[in-house]
């Protein structure tokens, strides 16, 4: 699942395909038409759905039809690679301990909207970024991987984003693994 850029959606397509990760990307889902991800996974070969949220009656709806495609692409576990939405229970209960998140803070800080932004604007000298199996409460859910990035000295938005992403990079596919092994799907 992506809503933007896609980086780690890729990274995780990478880590597939390199023997990091004994899985198979089956499907990715974006809410956003024409999004970075979705240019990546036609350049990567993943089959690509749109399911915009403009054109759901809410949440709810949404989350259904995204239900729909994982059934049917049979999917046994889901990443939020990226996916600026808020989930409903009843997706989080669709793939109980099988929805995995990124965020772009050291949790349990800087929960939501913008977690690097929030880090620079509390001053920490150590921001970073976590991956988490999906609860119901937004970003806390059993924390899977984290790494620290230093906050160095005049960094802004982007300069630190960059950095906390490379990390991001890195452990999402780990988290993915790890999660996959707790469920003894490797
Ligand atoms: C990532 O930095 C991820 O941590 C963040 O969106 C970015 C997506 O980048 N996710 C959230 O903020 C979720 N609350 P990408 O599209 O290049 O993977």
């Amino acid at each position: 699942m992506a809503s933007g850029n896609g980086s780690n959606f890729e990274a995780v397509v990478l880590a597939c395909r390199n023997g990091q990760l004994a899985a198979e990307v089956a499907l990715l889902v974006v809410n956003n038409p024409g999004c970075g991800a979705a240019g990546r996974a036609g350049r990567l070969g993943i089959p690509c759905q749109l399911h915009d949220h403009r054109s759901f009656s809410g949440r709810g709806a949404l989350d259904q039809a995204l239900i729909a495609s994982f059934r049917a692409a049979r999917v046994e576990l889901v990443v939020m690679a990226g996916w600026m939405r808020i989930v409903t229970p009843t997706l989080i209960a669709a793939f109980p301990e099988r929805l995995v998140n990124i965020h772009p803070s050291l949790l349990p800080s800087f929960r939501g909207l913008d977690g690097v932004g929030q880090a620079l604007a509390a001053g920490v000298r150590l921001a970073g970024c976590t991956a988490h199996l999906v609860s119901e409460e937004v970003d806390a859910g059993r924390i899977l991987a984290q790494a620290a990035v230093p906050v160095l000295e005049g960094d802004d938005h982007a300069g630190l984003s960059a950095r906390i992403q490379v990390q991001e990079h890195r452990i999402l596919p780990l988290a993915v693994e790890l999660a996959a092994r707790r469920l003894g799907l490797l």
